[in-house]
Protein backbone atom coordinates (compact mmCIF):
# COMPACT_ATOMS: atom_id res chain seq x y z
CA UNK A 1 0.00 0.00 0.00
CA UNK A 2 1.22 3.29 -0.85
CA UNK A 3 2.29 5.37 2.15
CA UNK A 4 0.35 8.50 2.94
CA UNK A 5 2.66 11.38 2.03
CA UNK A 6 6.17 11.01 0.92
CA UNK A 7 7.05 13.81 3.26
CA UNK A 8 8.16 13.83 7.14
CA UNK A 9 6.47 17.09 7.66
CA UNK A 10 3.05 18.87 6.96
CA UNK A 11 4.11 21.95 5.44
CA UNK A 12 6.15 19.86 2.95
CA UNK A 13 3.34 17.24 2.40
CA UNK A 14 1.56 16.90 -1.04
CA UNK A 15 -1.54 19.09 -0.32
CA UNK A 16 0.54 22.06 1.10
CA UNK A 17 2.95 22.32 -1.47
CA UNK A 18 0.21 21.69 -4.40
CA UNK A 19 -1.71 24.84 -2.71
CA UNK A 20 1.39 26.89 -3.04
CA UNK A 21 1.69 25.67 -6.72
CA UNK A 22 4.98 23.13 -6.19
CA UNK A 23 5.88 20.21 -7.76
CA UNK A 24 4.30 17.52 -5.98
CA UNK A 25 4.70 13.57 -6.17
CA UNK A 26 0.92 12.72 -6.73
CA UNK A 27 -1.78 14.86 -6.90
CA UNK A 28 -3.16 15.19 -2.90
CA UNK A 29 -6.87 14.38 -2.59
CA UNK A 30 -9.19 14.65 0.39
CA UNK A 31 -12.74 14.72 0.74
CA UNK A 32 -15.49 17.27 2.26
CA UNK A 33 -17.45 15.17 5.11
CA UNK A 34 -14.86 12.47 4.67
CA UNK A 35 -15.18 11.94 8.53
CA UNK A 36 -19.08 11.64 8.92
CA UNK A 37 -21.95 8.80 8.63
CA UNK A 38 -20.55 7.11 5.24
CA UNK A 39 -18.30 5.36 7.93
CA UNK A 40 -19.89 2.79 9.85
CA UNK A 41 -16.65 3.45 12.73
CA UNK A 42 -18.23 7.05 12.62
CA UNK A 43 -21.84 6.30 13.34
CA UNK A 44 -20.78 4.07 16.15
CA UNK A 45 -18.04 6.53 18.11
CA UNK A 46 -21.18 9.13 17.58
CA UNK A 47 -24.21 7.11 18.88
CA UNK A 48 -25.50 8.61 21.69
CA UNK A 49 -23.96 12.11 21.25
CA UNK A 50 -25.42 15.30 20.42
CA UNK A 51 -23.33 16.45 17.51
CA UNK A 52 -21.90 19.75 19.22
CA UNK A 53 -21.50 18.25 22.45
CA UNK A 54 -19.11 15.69 20.09
CA UNK A 55 -17.30 18.48 18.32
CA UNK A 56 -16.19 19.77 21.94
CA UNK A 57 -15.16 16.64 23.33
CA UNK A 58 -11.87 16.02 21.99
CA UNK A 59 -11.42 12.43 22.33
CA UNK A 60 -14.15 12.14 20.09
CA UNK A 61 -12.77 15.03 17.65
CA UNK A 62 -9.55 13.12 17.72
CA UNK A 63 -10.69 9.73 16.89
CA UNK A 64 -13.10 10.95 13.84
CA UNK A 65 -10.93 13.35 12.74
CA UNK A 66 -8.45 10.13 12.14
CA UNK A 67 -11.15 7.53 11.13
CA UNK A 68 -10.85 8.93 7.43
CA UNK A 69 -7.11 9.43 7.25
CA UNK A 70 -6.52 5.76 8.74
CA UNK A 71 -9.10 4.08 6.40
CA UNK A 72 -9.11 6.01 2.69
CA UNK A 73 -5.43 7.03 3.19
CA UNK A 74 -6.25 10.39 2.03
CA UNK A 75 -3.34 13.10 1.57
CA UNK A 76 -5.22 15.53 4.09
CA UNK A 77 -7.49 15.60 7.59
CA UNK A 78 -10.42 17.88 8.07
CA UNK A 79 -11.05 18.80 11.77
CA UNK A 80 -14.25 17.25 12.91
CA UNK A 81 -16.42 19.72 13.88
CA UNK A 82 -19.35 22.39 12.40
CA UNK A 83 -19.70 25.70 11.06
CA UNK A 84 -21.78 26.63 13.89
CA UNK A 85 -19.06 25.26 16.49
CA UNK A 86 -17.67 29.12 17.06
CA UNK A 87 -21.07 30.88 16.93
CA UNK A 88 -22.10 28.40 19.89
CA UNK A 89 -18.89 28.79 21.66
CA UNK A 90 -19.53 32.49 21.51
CA UNK A 91 -22.84 32.27 23.45
CA UNK A 92 -25.24 32.26 20.28
CA UNK A 93 -28.70 29.38 21.32
CA UNK A 94 -28.22 27.44 18.47
CA UNK A 95 -28.77 23.79 17.79
CA UNK A 96 -27.34 20.94 14.79
CA UNK A 97 -30.91 19.07 14.36
CA UNK A 98 -30.50 15.37 12.94
CA UNK A 99 -30.97 15.26 9.71
CA UNK A 100 -31.52 19.23 9.03
CA UNK A 101 -28.92 21.04 10.33
CA UNK A 102 -28.18 24.25 12.52
CA UNK A 103 -31.38 25.55 13.82
CA UNK A 104 -31.85 28.46 15.93
CA UNK A 105 -35.25 29.12 18.32
CA UNK A 106 -35.07 32.66 17.99
CA UNK A 107 -33.91 33.38 14.25
CA UNK A 108 -31.63 37.05 13.91
CA UNK A 109 -33.50 39.79 12.92
CA UNK A 110 -33.24 43.14 14.53
CA UNK A 111 -30.15 45.21 15.87
CA UNK A 112 -31.29 43.99 19.26
CA UNK A 113 -30.52 40.55 18.33
CA UNK A 114 -26.39 41.56 17.69
CA UNK A 115 -26.04 41.85 21.54
CA UNK A 116 -26.77 38.19 21.50
CA UNK A 117 -23.61 37.40 19.27
CA UNK A 118 -20.76 38.09 21.60
CA UNK A 119 -16.93 38.38 20.10
CA UNK A 120 -15.22 34.85 20.14
CA UNK A 121 -11.89 34.79 21.99
CA UNK A 122 -9.55 31.90 22.26
CA UNK A 123 -10.15 31.07 26.03
CA UNK A 124 -14.27 30.21 25.13
CA UNK A 125 -12.44 27.10 23.04
CA UNK A 126 -9.56 25.81 24.60
CA UNK A 127 -11.14 22.47 23.86
CA UNK A 128 -10.69 23.29 19.93
CA UNK A 129 -7.01 24.11 20.46
CA UNK A 130 -6.64 20.80 22.76
CA UNK A 131 -8.18 18.50 19.65
CA UNK A 132 -6.18 20.02 17.27
CA UNK A 133 -3.14 19.62 18.78
CA UNK A 134 -3.54 15.91 19.76
CA UNK A 135 -4.57 15.19 16.20
CA UNK A 136 -2.05 16.82 14.48
CA UNK A 137 0.51 15.06 17.29
CA UNK A 138 -1.40 11.67 16.07
CA UNK A 139 -1.40 12.95 12.01
CA UNK A 140 2.80 13.22 11.78
CA UNK A 141 3.39 14.52 8.04
CA UNK A 142 -0.11 14.23 7.15
CA UNK A 143 -1.65 17.44 7.37
CA UNK A 144 -4.75 18.69 9.13
CA UNK A 145 -7.28 21.14 7.35
CA UNK A 146 -8.97 23.41 9.78
CA UNK A 147 -11.98 25.43 8.61
CA UNK A 148 -14.97 28.02 9.17
CA UNK A 149 -17.62 29.38 7.58
CA UNK A 150 -18.08 32.28 5.62
CA UNK A 151 -19.80 35.48 7.39
CA UNK A 152 -22.98 34.98 4.23
CA UNK A 153 -23.17 31.68 5.16
CA UNK A 154 -23.36 31.87 8.66
CA UNK A 155 -25.42 35.39 8.23
CA UNK A 156 -27.99 32.88 6.36
CA UNK A 157 -28.28 30.33 9.37
CA UNK A 158 -28.80 32.69 11.81
CA UNK A 159 -31.31 35.27 10.28
CA UNK A 160 -33.57 32.13 8.63
CA UNK A 161 -33.08 30.28 11.71
CA UNK A 162 -32.22 27.04 9.92
CA UNK A 163 -31.46 25.50 6.17
CA UNK A 164 -33.29 27.50 3.79
CA UNK A 165 -34.19 26.67 -0.08
CA UNK A 166 -34.56 30.70 -1.00
CA UNK A 167 -32.80 32.75 1.55
CA UNK A 168 -35.47 35.35 1.37
CA UNK A 169 -35.35 36.40 4.45
CA UNK A 170 -31.52 36.92 4.54
CA UNK A 171 -31.78 39.00 1.31
CA UNK A 172 -34.13 40.81 2.58
CA UNK A 173 -32.01 42.35 5.03
CA UNK A 174 -29.25 42.74 3.66
CA UNK A 175 -31.18 44.86 0.99
CA UNK A 176 -33.28 46.23 3.82
CA UNK A 177 -30.91 47.44 6.39
CA UNK A 178 -27.84 47.25 4.96
CA UNK A 179 -26.49 48.91 8.12
CA UNK A 180 -27.16 45.93 10.38
CA UNK A 181 -25.97 43.74 7.53
CA UNK A 182 -22.51 44.78 7.27
CA UNK A 183 -22.57 45.08 11.43
CA UNK A 184 -23.52 41.70 11.76
CA UNK A 185 -21.01 40.45 8.84
CA UNK A 186 -18.70 42.41 10.67
CA UNK A 187 -19.24 40.43 14.13
CA UNK A 188 -19.12 37.29 11.84
CA UNK A 189 -16.07 38.04 10.50
CA UNK A 190 -14.53 38.27 14.11
CA UNK A 191 -15.96 35.12 14.80
CA UNK A 192 -14.67 32.93 11.99
CA UNK A 193 -11.45 34.60 11.64
CA UNK A 194 -10.44 33.69 15.38
CA UNK A 195 -12.21 30.20 15.12
CA UNK A 196 -9.97 29.92 12.30
CA UNK A 197 -6.76 31.34 14.31
CA UNK A 198 -6.94 28.95 17.17
CA UNK A 199 -6.68 25.85 14.85
CA UNK A 200 -3.38 27.50 12.54
CA UNK A 201 -1.76 28.51 15.77
CA UNK A 202 -2.59 24.78 17.50
CA UNK A 203 -0.86 23.34 14.26
CA UNK A 204 -3.18 22.85 10.98
CA UNK A 205 -1.42 23.06 8.08
CA UNK A 206 -4.11 24.82 6.11
CA UNK A 207 -7.35 26.11 6.16
CA UNK A 208 -10.67 26.25 4.13
CA UNK A 209 -13.52 28.94 4.20
CA UNK A 210 -16.77 27.65 3.85
CA UNK A 211 -19.16 29.77 1.66
CA UNK A 212 -21.29 27.03 0.82
CA UNK A 213 -24.89 28.74 0.22
CA UNK A 214 -22.93 31.86 -1.61
CA UNK A 215 -24.00 30.30 -5.11
CA UNK A 216 -27.48 31.77 -4.13
CA UNK A 217 -26.11 34.94 -4.78
CA UNK A 218 -26.26 36.90 -7.84
CA UNK A 219 -23.04 38.62 -8.76
CA UNK A 220 -23.97 42.10 -7.67
CA UNK A 221 -25.16 41.09 -4.53
CA UNK A 222 -22.18 38.76 -3.75
CA UNK A 223 -19.91 42.01 -4.57
CA UNK A 224 -22.09 44.63 -2.81
CA UNK A 225 -22.91 43.03 0.54
CA UNK A 226 -20.59 39.94 0.67
CA UNK A 227 -16.98 39.97 -0.46
CA UNK A 228 -15.99 42.59 1.66
CA UNK A 229 -16.48 40.32 4.81
CA UNK A 230 -15.31 37.62 2.87
CA UNK A 231 -12.25 39.74 2.00
CA UNK A 232 -11.75 40.90 5.63
CA UNK A 233 -12.00 37.20 7.21
CA UNK A 234 -9.37 35.93 5.02
CA UNK A 235 -7.04 38.73 5.15
CA UNK A 236 -7.21 37.65 9.29
CA UNK A 237 -5.33 34.90 8.19
CA UNK A 238 -3.15 36.53 5.59
CA UNK A 239 -0.22 36.10 7.83
CA UNK A 240 -0.49 32.51 9.06
CA UNK A 241 1.86 31.20 7.34
CA UNK A 242 -0.72 28.44 5.58
CA UNK A 243 -2.80 28.30 2.35
CA UNK A 244 -6.53 29.31 2.24
CA UNK A 245 -8.82 27.37 -0.15
CA UNK A 246 -12.14 28.89 -0.59
CA UNK A 247 -14.99 27.25 -1.57
CA UNK A 248 -18.57 27.58 -2.43
CA UNK A 249 -21.39 25.65 -3.87
CA UNK A 250 -22.86 26.59 -7.46
CA UNK A 251 -20.83 29.38 -7.44
CA UNK A 252 -19.26 28.87 -11.22
CA UNK A 253 -20.51 32.57 -12.09
CA UNK A 254 -18.83 33.83 -8.80
CA UNK A 255 -15.40 32.06 -9.79
CA UNK A 256 -13.20 34.73 -10.59
CA UNK A 257 -14.27 36.77 -7.22
CA UNK A 258 -14.28 34.23 -4.78
CA UNK A 259 -10.38 33.82 -6.07
CA UNK A 260 -9.79 37.27 -5.87
CA UNK A 261 -10.46 37.28 -2.44
CA UNK A 262 -7.75 37.06 -0.89
CA UNK A 263 -7.31 33.17 -1.07
CA UNK A 264 -4.59 30.41 -2.21
CA UNK A 265 -6.54 28.04 -3.98
CA UNK A 266 -10.14 28.58 -4.91
CA UNK A 267 -12.49 25.45 -4.47
CA UNK A 268 -14.92 24.45 -7.32
CA UNK A 269 -18.52 22.81 -7.62
CA UNK A 270 -18.84 20.33 -9.46
CA UNK A 271 -21.53 21.70 -11.89
CA UNK A 272 -18.98 23.78 -13.58
CA UNK A 273 -16.04 21.51 -15.32
CA UNK A 274 -12.48 22.10 -13.82
CA UNK A 275 -11.00 22.97 -17.25
CA UNK A 276 -13.36 25.80 -17.50
CA UNK A 277 -13.51 26.84 -13.83
CA UNK A 278 -9.27 27.37 -14.39
CA UNK A 279 -10.19 29.44 -17.20
CA UNK A 280 -13.03 31.28 -15.28
CA UNK A 281 -10.09 32.00 -13.01
CA UNK A 282 -7.45 33.18 -15.00
CA UNK A 283 -5.09 30.26 -14.85
CA UNK A 284 -2.60 30.90 -12.60
CA UNK A 285 -4.10 29.74 -9.17
CA UNK A 286 -4.17 26.17 -7.70
CA UNK A 287 -7.62 24.95 -7.67
CA UNK A 288 -9.36 22.21 -5.27
CA UNK A 289 -12.27 19.36 -6.63
CA UNK A 290 -14.61 18.79 -8.27
CA UNK A 291 -16.33 14.89 -8.89
CA UNK A 292 -19.96 14.86 -8.62
CA UNK A 293 -20.78 13.56 -5.36
CA UNK A 294 -23.23 11.49 -6.53
CA UNK A 295 -21.28 9.76 -9.40
CA UNK A 296 -20.33 7.64 -6.42
CA UNK A 297 -23.36 5.95 -6.95
CA UNK A 298 -23.02 5.39 -10.11
CA UNK A 299 -20.59 1.88 -12.02
CA UNK A 300 -17.49 2.02 -10.86
CA UNK A 301 -16.66 2.48 -14.81
CA UNK A 302 -17.90 5.99 -14.44
CA UNK A 303 -16.33 6.86 -11.49
CA UNK A 304 -12.79 5.70 -12.74
CA UNK A 305 -13.16 8.10 -16.29
CA UNK A 306 -14.74 10.84 -13.95
CA UNK A 307 -11.90 10.81 -12.37
CA UNK A 308 -9.17 10.13 -15.14
CA UNK A 309 -10.80 13.57 -16.99
CA UNK A 310 -10.90 15.91 -13.89
CA UNK A 311 -6.99 14.65 -13.08
CA UNK A 312 -6.07 15.24 -17.19
CA UNK A 313 -8.10 19.15 -16.75
CA UNK A 314 -6.56 19.90 -13.14
CA UNK A 315 -2.91 20.05 -14.94
CA UNK A 316 -3.65 23.30 -16.80
CA UNK A 317 -3.69 24.51 -13.16
CA UNK A 318 -0.20 25.71 -11.20
CA UNK A 319 -1.71 23.17 -8.45
CA UNK A 320 -4.50 20.80 -8.16
CA UNK A 321 -6.08 19.63 -5.03
CA UNK A 322 -8.46 16.49 -6.13
CA UNK A 323 -11.37 16.57 -4.41
CA UNK A 324 -15.62 16.11 -4.99
CA UNK A 325 -17.56 19.16 -6.03
CA UNK A 326 -19.28 18.64 -2.56
CA UNK A 327 -19.55 17.11 1.02
CA UNK A 328 -19.59 12.84 0.70
CA UNK A 329 -23.49 11.79 0.42
CA UNK A 330 -24.38 9.90 4.24
CA UNK A 331 -24.90 6.43 1.60
CA UNK A 332 -21.43 6.48 0.02
CA UNK A 333 -20.18 3.38 0.03
CA UNK A 334 -17.02 4.12 1.37
CA UNK A 335 -14.82 1.37 -0.27
CA UNK A 336 -15.18 3.45 -3.01
CA UNK A 337 -14.22 6.48 -1.36
CA UNK A 338 -10.81 4.58 -0.87
CA UNK A 339 -10.77 3.47 -4.29
CA UNK A 340 -11.06 6.95 -5.62
CA UNK A 341 -7.92 7.63 -3.31
CA UNK A 342 -6.16 4.89 -4.48
CA UNK A 343 -6.82 5.73 -8.57
CA UNK A 344 -5.56 9.32 -7.97
CA UNK A 345 -2.50 8.58 -6.47
CA UNK A 346 -1.82 5.99 -9.10
CA UNK A 347 -2.97 8.23 -11.97
CA UNK A 348 -0.98 11.07 -10.92
CA UNK A 349 2.30 9.49 -9.45
CA UNK A 350 5.01 11.24 -11.29
O1 LIG B 1 -15.55 15.73 7.34
C1 LIG B 1 -15.66 16.97 7.30
O2 LIG B 1 -15.84 17.61 6.24
C2 LIG B 1 -15.45 17.76 8.58
C3 LIG B 1 -16.57 18.06 9.33
C4 LIG B 1 -17.61 19.08 8.89
C5 LIG B 1 -18.93 19.00 9.36
N1 LIG B 1 -19.60 20.11 8.98
C6 LIG B 1 -19.44 17.89 10.17
C7 LIG B 1 -20.89 17.64 10.20
C8 LIG B 1 -17.52 20.26 8.13
C9 LIG B 1 -16.31 20.81 7.36
C10 LIG B 1 -18.79 20.90 8.22
C11 LIG B 1 -19.07 22.22 7.62
C12 LIG B 1 -20.47 22.62 7.41
N2 LIG B 1 -21.52 22.50 8.27
C13 LIG B 1 -20.91 23.33 6.27
C14 LIG B 1 -20.04 23.73 5.12
C15 LIG B 1 -19.76 22.57 4.24
C16 LIG B 1 -20.90 22.17 3.33
O3 LIG B 1 -21.33 21.03 3.43
O4 LIG B 1 -21.33 23.01 2.52
C17 LIG B 1 -22.28 23.58 6.43
C18 LIG B 1 -23.19 24.28 5.45
C19 LIG B 1 -22.66 23.07 7.70
C20 LIG B 1 -23.99 23.11 8.35
C21 LIG B 1 -24.47 21.72 8.61
N3 LIG B 1 -24.11 20.98 9.73
C22 LIG B 1 -25.22 20.88 7.76
C23 LIG B 1 -25.82 21.28 6.43
C24 LIG B 1 -25.31 19.62 8.40
C25 LIG B 1 -25.94 18.35 7.87
C26 LIG B 1 -27.31 18.12 8.33
C27 LIG B 1 -27.67 16.66 8.15
O5 LIG B 1 -27.76 15.97 9.15
O6 LIG B 1 -27.80 16.24 6.99
C28 LIG B 1 -24.63 19.71 9.61
C29 LIG B 1 -24.40 18.62 10.58
C30 LIG B 1 -23.11 17.93 10.40
N4 LIG B 1 -21.91 18.56 10.34
C31 LIG B 1 -22.88 16.53 10.31
C32 LIG B 1 -21.49 16.34 10.21
C33 LIG B 1 -20.74 15.04 10.16
C34 LIG B 1 -23.95 15.46 10.41
C35 LIG B 1 -24.26 15.28 11.85
C36 LIG B 1 -24.44 13.84 12.25
O7 LIG B 1 -23.61 12.99 11.93
O8 LIG B 1 -25.44 13.60 12.97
Amino acid sequence: MRPVTTSASPSDSPLVRAARGETVPHTPVWFMRQAGRSLPEYREVRRGTNMLEACRTPDLVTEITLQPVRRHRVDAAIFFSDIVVPLQAAGVDIDIEPGVGPVLDEPFASREDLDRIPELTADMIPDIAESVRRIVLELGPTPLIGFAGAPFTLASYLIEGGPSRNHELTKSLMHGDPELWNDLCARLTQISAAFLKVQVEAGASALQLFDSWAGFLSKADYRRYVLPHTQATLAALADAGVPRIHFGVGTGELLPDMAAAGTEVIGVDYRVNLAEAIERVGGDQPVQGNLDPALLFAPWEVVEREVRRILDEGRAAPGHIFNLGHGVLPDTDPVVLTRVVELVHEVSAR
